[in-house]
């Protein structure tokens, strides 16, 4: 990632901490209705392997600060494709709306 990009989303980052109502108005979810629908998709599908916070890992690994791994658009590619032996669960367990949740709650721990 170049500084250039990084800066960007850190500035992108801070003003969704300051103005999380603003920034997620357009999908109709505040921040903490879209956490919470993220961790409870989470709960029910990935929890078995990753803990059941994500943080606490098993036979996945914790997912503690996954955000500085891993972008956001990164994260939806691989829970849509991810590699043996985390199981594909999309698009039929989990669908488009279940893995944007997810990808805000995940992005959160
Ligand atoms: C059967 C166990 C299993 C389940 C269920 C599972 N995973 Fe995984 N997951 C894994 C394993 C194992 C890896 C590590 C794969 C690798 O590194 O090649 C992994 C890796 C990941 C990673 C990448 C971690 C990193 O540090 O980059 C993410 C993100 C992830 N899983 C999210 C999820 C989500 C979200 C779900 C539920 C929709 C889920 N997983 C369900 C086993 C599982």
């Amino acid at each position: 990632m170049s500084l250039k990009t990084s800066f960007i989303g850190l500035l992108a980052l801070a003003y969704c901490t300051l103005q999380p109502v603003l920034c997620f108005a357009a999908e109709k979810d505040t921040a903490g209705q879209a956490i919470a629908a993220g961790k409870t998709v989470f709960e029910d599908n990935c929890s078995s392997c990753h803990g059941a916070h994500g943080t606490e890992g098993g036979a996945g690994p914790s997912l503690k600060n996954l955000k500085a791994r891993r972008s956001g658009a990164a994260i939806a590619a691989w829970i849509k494709n991810p590699a043996p032996p985390m199981p594909k669960m999309y698009p039929s367990a989990i669908g488009d709306t279940d893995i944007k949740h997810l990808v805000i709650y995940l992005q959160s721990l």
